[in-house]
């Protein structure tokens, strides 16, 4: 693999039997827990006079441990499906439960506590603070939870986690100092600060070169092996798509195929560290 200059990468983290934090890490998704069951999804919008069916009627569930492919065409669906994975949005009918709940059944601040807990979200514009430098961006999942463990701790993996994307000499910038690709990369370490069983990231590679695409798809495959994250990555990258173990293509807002691949049974950690920051 490339290596960028300044790009201190995985090897910043411990070895690879254990997680970022020195948990042990386990193995094989486990497919008797679903992290995210989709159920009769439909989204439509008014627009004027007319009526605009986004997604007809989608369903799949998703085990922990696993890394979904979500791909299709500009247009087909896919931002909005995840929007409403995460609950920034209400379907039109059907439901979403993540690890169990449905989301759809709780009210508003409620649903702001479940997936602060529970998902990691990386927007397809990245939505960093403009006031906040690189490294208070990427805490701010932790400022932002009431029942966070150490400060000092927290600090520590968000610096871990920016050198792991390649951002060690850039933790003091603000995003307007910062490439449309680096921003990408802080979006990237705070959707994972507070390790949340479940990271959804639209185009996460979208805006980065090859080499720098290559680096975050090692981030990824390793937190998902070692930390037990289930990913649902929205993107158009082949390179990406090829290490996800399943593959989702949607087309008009419809499931078109549902693919398992070779890569599935890849060995993913069954042992997610419950222990959260500073404890
Ligand atoms: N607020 C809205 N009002 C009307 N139509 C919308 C709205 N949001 C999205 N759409 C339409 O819904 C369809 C799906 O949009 P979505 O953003 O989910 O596509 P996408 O698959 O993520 O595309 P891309 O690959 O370009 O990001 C598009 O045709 C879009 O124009
Ligand atoms: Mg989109």
């Amino acid at each position: 693999m490339v290596r960028l200059p300044g790009w201190r990468g995985l090897e910043t983290l411990k070895s690879p039997d254990v997680t970022l934090d020195g948990q042990p890490s386990g193995v094989g998704p486990d497919r008797a827990v679903a992290m995210i069951e989709v159920s009769g999804l439909r989204k439509s919008l008014r627009t004027g006079a007319a009526t605009v069916e986004i997604l007809r009627g989608i369903d799949f569930s998703v085990a922990r441990g696993e890394f979904v492919a979500i791909m299709g065409a500009s247009g087909s669906g896919k931002s909005t499906l995840l929007g409403l994975l995460a609950g920034l949005d209400n379907p039109t009918s059907g439901s979403v439960a993540l690890n169990g709940m449905r989301i759809s059944d709780l009210a508003e601040d409620r649903l702001a506590l479940v997936r602060g807990k529970t998902i990691g979200f990386v927007f397809q514009s990245y939505q960093l603070i403009p006031t906040l430098t690189a490294l208070e961006n990427v805490l701010l999942p932790y400022e932002l939870n009431d029942d966070r463990g150490g400060w000092r701790a927290g600090v520590e993996r968000a610096r871990t986690l920016l050198e792991s994307v390649g951002l060690r000499e850039r933790m003091d910038h603000y995003p307007v100092q910062l490439s449309g690709g680096e921003q990408q990369r802080v979006a990237l370490a705070r959707a994972f600060l507070l390790r949340p069983p479940i990271v959804l990231a639209d185009e996460p590679t979208g805006n980065l070169d090859s080499a720098n695409g290559a680096h975050v798809l090692e981030l990824l495959l390793r937190l998902n092996r070692e930390e037990s994250t289930t990913l649902v990555l929205v993107t158009h990258d082949p390179a990406l798509a090829a290490h996800a173990g399943r593959r989702i293509t949607l087309s008009d807002g419809r499931v078109v195929s549902d693919e398992t691949q070779g890569a599935a049974l890849r060995q993913v950690s069954s042992s997610r560290s419950e222990t959260r920051l500073g404890e």
